[in-house]
């Protein structure tokens, strides 16, 4: 039985910082930026969007051909979690209207652990053939203003529905696995800032990477060749390219050109350019990046490496479905990407700057453009999350009242507000 992507969408929010506006304030030369780490934007989290929005965001438009009722767990990845107990998978299953019989839980390893769902998620549907999981891994990629790592940041989600009808992708149950105990990078509960030896942490990829490759051709006698096109973790695009080519030493591959084996990940390496680190949701993104490239990918094989801080790595493979292209949301994802704004250096600082009151009163969040869902506030200790089109209509009713009644409107009605 074929179990897999049903469906597969990702979201980033409307902002972002263009790396030569970082690199002029930093003086470096952008070239550093575009070619050296590959990076060419970062979308940037405005103060009135989450994990759970994002990730709401991105679900709301991978379920759209899904049938609701058919949805018997929400797997919520993340290291951004905004809760030590309850799950993001609650608000999301909440903001969506989904069944109460399902099971909504949150994971976490680091950049791993959407892999990790992925992997439980296809085995419970191989379990119960006619169950559905949404899966959603959603990252706000922070570092210390004015570290090294200040260029590898970014935000946003993917959502994916698995099922046994993988209209997109089927995925092979064998996968090659490797765990060690190590310090690249990690986010004690205090800081909102992760920390980060980015040298180390790359050669405990590459090392996780060649762990992971020598499990997974010891479960399944597949070589390199066996596979067309390949998606990497993607901290930053460059990582991706240092790691095929790795890869490709290592398994001794032969009859490649270096741009051949370039070709092989180059369609991947798109989106990422444009989004920045989104952890968990980074090799997703990738994947739709590929997917939704020119290039004729049906019956192809795809080979993907997870790879989670920490350390965990997750090599496995999968098959590209026939007529995969009319499952897609390539000019969503397109006009989202090229929709956005760009932010001038200061509005980032103040964006990135931004934090939650701490206080336990009611606070309004500012009002930024977001998409479906935003963080309207928060009381109590509680977040507070509005669908934006009930929000317009309750603005709509609240001023037609205003001028049925003659009365001013209220004052706390919210404006959207552009940054720019
Ligand atoms: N033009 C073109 N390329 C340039 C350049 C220029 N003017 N200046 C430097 N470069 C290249 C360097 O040669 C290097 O390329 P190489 O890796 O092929 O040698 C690349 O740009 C990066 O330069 P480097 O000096 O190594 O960068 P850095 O010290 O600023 O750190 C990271 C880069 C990636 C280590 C850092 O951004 C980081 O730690 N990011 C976080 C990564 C992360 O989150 N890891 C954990 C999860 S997987």
């Amino acid at each position: 039985m074929k179990a897999g992507i049903e469906a597969i969408s990702f979201y980033v929010p409307k902002y972002y910082l263009d790396l030569k506006t970082l690199a002029a304030e930093r003086g470096i030369d952008h070239a550093k930026y575009y070619n050296g780490l590959g990076q060419e934007k970062m979308a940037i989290v405005p103060p009135d969007e989450d994990v759970v929005t994002m990730g709401a965001s991105a679900a709301l438009r991978a379920m759209e051909k899904v049938n609701p009722a058919s949805i018997d767990t929400v797997l919520f990845a993340t290291e951004s979690g905004i809760d030590q107990s309850k799950s993001a998978a609650v608000y999301v299953h909440g903001l969506l209207d989904l069944p109460s019989h399902c099971k909504c839980v949150e994971l976490k390893q680091a950049c791993c652990s959407g892999t990790a769902g992925l992997l439980m998620a296809l085995a419970m549907v191989r379990q119960q053939p006619a169950k559905k999981v949404l899966l959603v891994a959603s990252d706000i990629a922070r570092y210390g203003f004015g570290t090294a790592g200040e260029p590898t940041q970014g935000g946003g989600a993917v959502a994916m529905v698995l099922s046994t009808e993988p209209h997109l992708m089927a995925i092979d149950p064998q996968n090659g696995s490797y765990s060690d105990d190590v310090m690249d990078f990690w986010r004690p509960n205090y800081m909102e800032e992760a920390l980060v030896d980015g040298k180390y942490s790359i050669k405990v990829y590459v090392k996780a990477l060649t762990e992971c490759w020598n499990q997974y051709v010891r479960e399944t006698g597949h070589d390199f060749d066996y596979f067309d096109w390949f998606c990497y973790h993607l901290p930053f695009t460059r990582m991706g390219e240092k790691a095929h080519m790795h890869l490709a030493k290592y398994a001794d591959v032969h009859g490649y050109t270096k741009a051949q084996l370039m070709e092989q990940i180059a369609a991947s390496l798109r989106y990422n350019r444009q989004t920045g680190n989104l952890y968990t949701a980074s090799l997703y993104v990738g994947l739709t990046s590929l997917l939704e490239s020119p290039a004729e990918l049906a019956g192809s094989r795809l080979g993907l490496f997870s790879y989670g801080s920490g350390c965990v790595g997750m090599f496995f493979g999968g098959q590209v479905m026939e007529n995969y292209q009319a499952h897609l949301k390539t000019s969503d994802h397109q006009h989202m990407l090229q929709d956005r704004i760009e932010l001038d250096y200061p509005t980032y600082r103040k964006m990135y700057g931004y934090r939650l009151p701490q206080d336990g009163q009611q606070h309004d969040t500012p009002v930024y453009h977001t998409g479906p869902f935003r963080l309207a506030g928060i009381n109590e200790h509680k977040r507070i999350y509005t669908a934006v089109q009930a929000e317009i209509e309750a603005d709509t009713d609240a001023k037609n009242q205003c001028i049925r009644s003659e009365q001013h409107r209220p004052e706390n009605t919210k404006h959207m507000v552009s940054v720019a």
